[in-house]
């Protein structure tokens, strides 16, 4: 086998709950995530010993080093298995970038997988969560996928079995926003200061909600934490997501944003209201999504 080609899909986190940054600086979550059916592709071709990577889509601009997510996982899957082959990645990035939909984690995961069949690894499940987490607080769920409540920084995960169809809106902004200024403002507007222990308010009546299958207390349950402090980095996006708010079933700012997922009633309505605001906001990116879907997986072998 010399090529393996691997999808990883985007997210949405219905809720986002917040606390104070803990001593690492990083802020202790209670998160639901959904994976929504925008996904990265990546083919692994085998190297004798390189790892590198080229992107083209979405991922034009991105670093290709070290800092790249998708190197970073080829590295850290080759250290903890001690082996010495190597890869050349070619990433399609279709999930937006720095766009709150984890598309850098997607990009992670999907190296993950491939990787591990492209180098025969035979990792467990287990083993490839636990060095997702180390690369990325979301790549552990692009590996997932599905529906997962998540805690910790956002890597610890239990999936959440609901039969539930959510029909999206996505609206992105053309520049992106940066993860750590997101929560950098949150502790600002909050006043918080890094303790070593938090309560952070939990998540509980919508995972009950998702278990019953309730669209409408689904609905009214979406809240994302991030959202005043992404508003008050970026002014036009209040203005922007207070439009569109009441056009769907509800709306929520994805992740640290800047995209704004708009939850639609069914499929017919999500497409329809796509037309219509692909009219009414020429210069913002609208496209469809749907969720849940399944993580990240090898769709071909050569
Ligand atoms: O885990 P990841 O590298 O994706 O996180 C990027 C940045 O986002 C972190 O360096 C941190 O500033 C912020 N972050 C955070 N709390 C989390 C997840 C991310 O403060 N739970």
């Amino acid at each position: 086998m010399h090529k393996v080609f691997a999808t990883a899909p985007g997210k949405v986190n219905l809720a986002l709950r917040v606390g104070p940054p803990r001593t690492d600086s990083f802020h202790p979550l209670d998160t639901v995530f959904e994976a929504v059916d925008v996904y990265e592709s990546v083919s692994a071709t085998f190297d004798r010993s390189e790892i590198s990577v080229t992107m083209s889509g979405k991922g034009q601009d991105l670093p290709t080093d070290e800092q790249n997510l998708a190197v970073k996982a080829a590295m850290a899957l080759r250290a903890s298995f001690g082996g010495s082959d190597g890869v050349h990645l070619e990433i399609d990035k279709r999930i937006p970038v720095a766009g709150g939909m984890a598309g850098g984690s997607a990009d992670a995961a999907a190296t993950l997988v491939a990787c591990n069949e492209l180098w025969e690894l035979e990792a467990s499940a287990d083993e490839l969560l636990e060095i997702a987490a180390s690369i990325g607080s979301d790549v552990p769920f692009a590996l997932m996928g599905g529906l997962a409540h998540g805690v910790g920084r956002g890597e610890r995960l239990v999936p959440i079995n609901a039969d539930v169809h959510h029909y999206w809106v996505m609206i992105t902004a053309a520049d992106g926003l940066s993860t750590p200024a997101v929560f950098g403002e949150f502790d600002q507007i909050m006043g918080y200061r890094p303790v070593p222990e938090a309560l952070v308010p939990d998540t509980r009546d919508l995972q009950r909600a998702l278990a019953a299958g309730n669209a409408s207390e689904i609905a009214s349950l979406l809240i994302n934490d991030l959202e005043e402090p992404a508003f008050s980095l970026r002014p036009g996006l209040r203005a922007l997501y207070k439009a569109v708010k009441s056009r769907g079933m509800a709306a929520i700012l994805s992740g640290s944003g800047p995209t704004v997922a708009v939850l639609a009633e069914s499929k017919g309505a999500a497409d329809q209201l796509a037309k219509e605001l692909a009219t009414e906001h020429p210069d913002a990116g609208i496209f469809r999504a749907n969720g849940p879907v399944a993580g990240a997986r090898v769709t071909e072998v050569i």
